[in-house]
């Protein structure tokens, strides 16, 4: 916006005078030929070539030659009124560039020559009122017609109206009225108007063929993405005596006018009034009728009522008693609105799944014959619908898909309900609700008797079966569960053993030879690792030794390193060895080059009983590596190999130790 506010409300202000005032001035010398029965003007008629004022009113003329007024080019007012000129030629007036003042009213113009008005530079007031004009010509207006003020194209029959007023940039009267018009066009190739400061512009439209207004007839005037209010400034045309329908095509505008400071604008020009429908008739638009009366009636067949309320984002469908026995398939819904139904008193059966489902703000289904109502069109309904009616039907069961709409919002009073032991979740529902809601809602048992349903129980109502089917329930998940196992254990036996021990403590191998003949072993195991490798010293200590001593149960360990003695270091070893029940091997990228390790490797391996006795762990990927040589390979042929990537690594190493319990003391 260019203009500041307060200079807008000024201009408005100003528009509240009309002014119908006449610039036509009779300047003499003058011609003066009006009532004189002339059917027609020749070039001979004119003879003082001085005239200023010419006047040929009230005659029979029809036509008129083009070169007619050549004698007489300083004329400045022209009145060619009452006369039965049908037609004008272009070139008429062409000599005429002084003109001030045309007067052509009352005739019988059916057209204007485009080029008709091309120089007239100081035209002040045209006339051209009762003619038979169906439109004006897309250059007759135009921008050199500096001087023109007063137009008056009243008494045609006009249809559409362009913005010629503004095409002109300056202040001007247009007088529109009783012409046919019903809509608005721009064929003049313009749609950006400035408007001068000062300028005011008045369009005269009442007594037309308006009725039902539309959102474009400004977007028709200036282009789209113009600002209708800042174009209201240059023009707030008096539309008032038109016969207005009130209707949906109004709410935007009434809407947009309440919402602006022109509602107090000094001007008649926004106080015109509707004509239709017959109970808003003579209430003014902006001013009396409230925004939620805008409605438009979507359809008159189906002798349903079905009114589109933009203001309430609503579309009511009222059939009350109408005879239906189903709903309606589809209704007309315009985009955003929702659906407030009323179907009371009808004989529907059911609640189908309506295409529009997820479309209802309310259902009234009260005093119909349901039987039946389709939860599926409960979940569509779901988080929107603010209000169900259901009383007075025929409803022995309601789907357990209600649930999603609160109880609050929901009257299933005056139903048949039936006490059936699937029916117990009603309760919850009924208590769920606030304090304020009635909660009396009843139902009956086969045998007669009453309950409310907010007491609801399956003891109240004898349902054992459900012990049945919780106990079968359980029965089934356990057995799935069964199933699952045995799968489990078939395709990794080892691992399920393994679980199978972490979990329970059964061990369901056959133990070992080595457990079951020497009971005096003082180690649990030995280990056997690279103790010049830093890496592997650190993870023997830290994790290897700390988890296995530390974690119940806890194995007593030799760690050469560690466990030292008095005697030949070679000796201490192998004996450590015979002694322990386990040997674990830790495998690392150098531990074939250690002295110490293959000794203990050779000593391992020519010790007896050593079935289950040696195992191996894989340190790293290098001892992976190492295990798919000879003589690795062969040497852990038979036996149990691990890798701390192991899922189950230390589970299935505790697996392979001997066991800790009471068996043990049992079999000391
Ligand atoms: C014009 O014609 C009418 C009717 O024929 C007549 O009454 C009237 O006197 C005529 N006027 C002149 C100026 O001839
Ligand atoms: C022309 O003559 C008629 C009849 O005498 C008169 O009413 C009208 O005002 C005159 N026109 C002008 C412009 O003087
Ligand atoms: C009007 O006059 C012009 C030139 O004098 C002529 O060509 C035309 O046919 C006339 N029209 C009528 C309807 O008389
Ligand atoms: C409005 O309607 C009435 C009755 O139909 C009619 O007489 C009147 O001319 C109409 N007014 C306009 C301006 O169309
Ligand atoms: C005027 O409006 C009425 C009702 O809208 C319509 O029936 C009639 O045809 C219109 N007249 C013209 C000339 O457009
Ligand atoms: C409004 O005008 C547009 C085009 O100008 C037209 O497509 C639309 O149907 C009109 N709306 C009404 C309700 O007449
Ligand atoms: C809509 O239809 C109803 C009933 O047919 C009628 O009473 C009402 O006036 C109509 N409203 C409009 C805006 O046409
Ligand atoms: C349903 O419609 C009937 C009849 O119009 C009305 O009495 C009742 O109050 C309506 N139900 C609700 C919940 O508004
Ligand atoms: C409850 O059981 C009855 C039969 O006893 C059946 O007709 C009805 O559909 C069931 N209702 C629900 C919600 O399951």
């Amino acid at each position: 916006m260019r203009n500041p506010h307060r200079f807008l409300i000024l201009l408005i202000a100003d528009l509240s005078f009309l002014r119908v005032v006449s610039l036509c001035t009779i300047y003499d010398p003058q011609f003066d030929l009006s009532i004189k029965n002339r059917t027609s003007i020749t070039n001979s008629d004119f003879t003082d070539s001085s005239v200023l004022t010419v006047n040929l009113s009230h005659n029979l003329i029809s036509n008129l030659s083009s070169g007619i007024f050549s004698n007489v080019i300083r004329v400045q007012t022209l009145d060619l009124s009452h006369n039965w000129i049908t037609e004008l030629s272009g070139d008429l007036l062409s000599l005429f560039i002084r003109l001030v003042c045309l007067k052509i009213s009352n005739n019988r113009l059916e057209k204007l020559p485009e080029t008709f008005l091309e120089n007239k530079v100081s035209l002040e007031q045209l006339d051209l009122s009762h003619n038979n004009l169906g439109s004006i010509p897309d250059k007759f207006f135009h921008s050199n017609l500096w001087n023109l003020r007063v137009v008056d194209l009243s008494w045609n029959n006009l249809v559409t109206y362009q913005p010629w007023p503004l095409l002109l940039r300056r202040s001007v009267d247009f007088d529109l009225s009783y012409n046919k018009i019903s809509t608005t066009a721009n064929n003049l190739g313009q749609t950006e108007f400035t408007n001068f400061y000062g300028s005011e512009i008045t369009v005269n439209l009442q007594f037309n063929n308006f009725t039902q207004w539309n959102d474009s007839f400004y977007e028709n005037l200036f282009g789209v993405d113009e600002n209708v209010a800042e174009k209201l400034i240059y023009l707030i045309p008096d539309l008032r005596n038109n016969n207005w329908t009130c209707d949906c095509n109004l709410y935007n505008r009434a809407s947009a006018m309440h919402n602006s400071f022109y509602l107090y604008a000094k001007t008649d020009n926004l106080k015109f009034k509707c004509y239709n429908p017959p109970h808003l008739r003579d209430k003014r638009v902006f001013y009396d009728v409230a925004l939620n009366e805008f409605v438009c009636n979507l359809t008159s067949d189906q002798n349903c009522l079905i009114q589109d309320n933009p203001y309430m984002h609503l579309v009511y469908v009222d059939c009350r008693s109408r005879g239906l026995t189903t709903m309606p398939k589809s209704l007309p819904l315009p985009d955003g609105r929702k659906l407030s139904l009323n179907f009371y008193g009808n004989s529907i059966r059911s609640l189908d799944n309506v295409e529009y489902a997820d479309k209802i703000d309310s259902l009234n289904l009260s005093n119909n014959a349901l039987q039946f109502i389709d939860g599926n069109a409960l979940r569509k309904m779901n988080n929107i619908i603010k209000e169900l009616d259901l009383r007075k039907n025929s409803l022995k069961y309601l789907p357990k898909e209600i649930n999603v709409l609160p109880f609050e919002k929901t009257h299933v009073e005056d139903n048949p309900l039936s006490c059936d032991c699937n029916m117990t979740w009603m309760a919850d529902w009924v208590n769920l609700a606030p304090g304020y809601r009635d909660k009396s809602v009843q139902c009956t048992e086969v045998n007669g008797d009453r309950h409310l349903i907010k007491e609801l129980t399956e003891r109240l109502l004898n349902c054992t079966n459900d012990i049945l089917i919780a106990v079968s329930v359980s029965l089934g998940v356990l057995l799935v569960i069964i199933i699952i196992v045995v799968i489990t254990a078939k395709r990794c036996p080892y691992e399920s053993k393994v679980i199978l021990f972490k979990i329970f403590r059964i061990h369901p191998r056959d133990k070992y030879v080595v457990d079951n003949i020497y009971h005096d072993m003082d180690n649990d195991a030995y280990i056997s690792y690279d103790a010049s490798d830093i890496h592997v010293q650190q993870w023997t200590r830290e994790v290897l030794v700390r988890k296995l001593e530390g974690k119940k149960p806890s194995f007593k360990l030799f760690v050469p390193e560690r466990n030292k003695g008095v005697g030949s270091e070679a000796d201490l070893r192998a004996e450590a060895m015979e002694k322990s029940k386990r040997i674990i091997i830790l495998l690392s990228a150098h531990y074939p080059k250690q002295e110490w390790c293959q000794f203990e490797c050779n000593v391992a391996e020519s010790m007896s009983e050593n079935q289950g006795r040696v195992l191996y762990i894989l340190y790293d990927s290098k001892a992976v590596r190492l295990s798919k040589q000879e003589p690795w390979q062969s040497r852990m042929n038979d036996r149990r190999v691990l890798s701390p990537d192991d899922k189950l690594f230390w589970s299935k190493l505790r697996y392979e130790l001997p066991l800790k319990s009471k068996v043990q003391f049992q079999n000391v």
